[in-house]
Formats: structure tokens, C-alpha cells, sequence
């Protein structure tokens, strides 16, 4: 359960707290509209022993599945995709029937960015077939900006959720 503050105080499931909400329709018309989610200790940790696991609630995994179901792409850093090794981003079909009665593919693109093109292939999502993955490789501090703009015009993609790691999510803010 989360406990959701504004604007009526109440106890809620992930998928109560975004009922209606539809990020796609807030994007503006050159890029795709951009949420991040990540979690972190209370003294500022985004990892324990080099993972996320032991930093996250039941709360935290029903959030993050849940962000899965309602948006065109995931972007994620080359780094957390080898910390987690990645597989394809919606495994369990109730959640892809969520996807499809949105009007969106059951799979949401992962998009990902290397301005070295050091991509980590041996994980499950770049050998899965149904995982689909949009690479964007270029020596460009502001690659991760220019990705999100052509998977717009590209692939018609109008939300994104990032999920870190943390380098990716400064270059992003910056
Ligand atoms: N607490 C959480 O919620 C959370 C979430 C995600 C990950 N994590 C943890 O965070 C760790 C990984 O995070 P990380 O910060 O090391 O890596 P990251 O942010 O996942 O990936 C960094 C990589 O992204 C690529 N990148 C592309 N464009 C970039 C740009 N303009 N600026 C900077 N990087 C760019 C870089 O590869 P190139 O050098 O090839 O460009 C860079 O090495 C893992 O341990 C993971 O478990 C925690």
C-alpha cells in the first residue's frame, strides 16, 4: 500500500494512485513527456551491495511494474541494465492486457543510450525477441535529450519513464 498525501489523504494500491493519469497526453509535440522513477535510502543510497533489491518495498516493486503499463518507452543507463540485467520490460500478461486496453503495445521500447556504443549484449533483453529495443549511440553529452526527440518523431513515442541509474538521470536534469 502507498499512502498518497494530495489531494485526498488516503491509503492506496499503485494502481488506484495513477488511475487516470494519462502521460502521453501532456507531452508537447517535439519530444515525449519524461517521469523518473527511482528509489533511495533515507541517507541517499541508490544501491545496497550494488543492487536495488534490498532497497525496495513491496510498495516500491508495485509502483514501478505499475509506471511500466502506462507509458510508450523506458529509458534506461547502460550501467543499470548490466547492474540488473535487464529483460524485456512487461512479462506478465495481465500487465500487457493493461497495456493493450490503454491502446498501447503490450511491450514498451526500452530505449538506450552509449555515447562509447558500449552496449551490454549478453543481457536477456537484447536476446529476447520480444523485447524491443531502440539504440542510440553518438559521442554527445546531451545524447540522452537527442534520443528522446527522435524516438518521438522516429517511432511515435510520446511518454517515457526513466529508470536510472543515476548518471543518466544528471545528464537528463542537466
Ligand atoms: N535506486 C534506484 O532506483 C536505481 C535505479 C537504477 C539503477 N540503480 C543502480 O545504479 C547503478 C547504475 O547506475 P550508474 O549511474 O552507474 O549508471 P547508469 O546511469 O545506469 O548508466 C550510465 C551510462 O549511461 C550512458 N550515457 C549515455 N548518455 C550519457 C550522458 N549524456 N551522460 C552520462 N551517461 C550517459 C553512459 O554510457 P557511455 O559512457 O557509453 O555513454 C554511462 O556509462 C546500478 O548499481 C543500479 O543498480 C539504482
Amino acid at each position: 500500500m502507498l499512502r498518497r498525501l494530495h489531494p485526498d489523504p488516503a491509503d492506496v494500491t499503485a494502481p488506484e494512485a495513477f488511475a487516470g493519469v494519462d502521460f502521453a497526453a501532456l507531452a508537447p509535440p517535439d519530444r515525449p513527456y519524461l517521469v523518473i522513477n527511482m528509489v533511495a535510502s533515507a541517507d541517499g543510497r541508490a544501491t545496497l551491495a550494488g543492487r536495488t533489491e534490498q532497497l525496495s518495498s513491496e510498495a516500491d516493486r508495485d509502483v514501478f511494474h505499475t509506471l511500466r503499463t502506462l507509458v510508450d518507452a523506458v529509458l534506461v543507463g547502460t550501467g543499470t541494465l548490466r547492474a540488473e540485467r535487464y529483460g524485456r520490460m512487461v512479462r506478465s500478461p495481465e500487465r500487457q492486457e493493461q497495456r493493450r486496453a490503454r491502446g498501447l503495445d503490450p511491450e514498451p521500447y526500452a530505449i538506450v543510450c552509449s555515447r562509447r556504443g558500449d552496449f551490454p549484449d549478453d543481457i536477456p533483453l537484447f536476446n529476447d525477441p520480444e523485447a524491443r529495443v531502440l539504440t542510440y549511440e553518438r559521442e554527445d553529452a546531451a545524447l540522452p535529450s537527442r534520443a528522446l526527440r527522435r524516438a518521438r518523431s522516429e517511432h511515435g513515442v510520446r511518454s517515457v519513464l526513466c529508470e536510472g541509474g543515476p548518471t543518466l538521470n544528471a545528464a537528463l536534469l542537466a
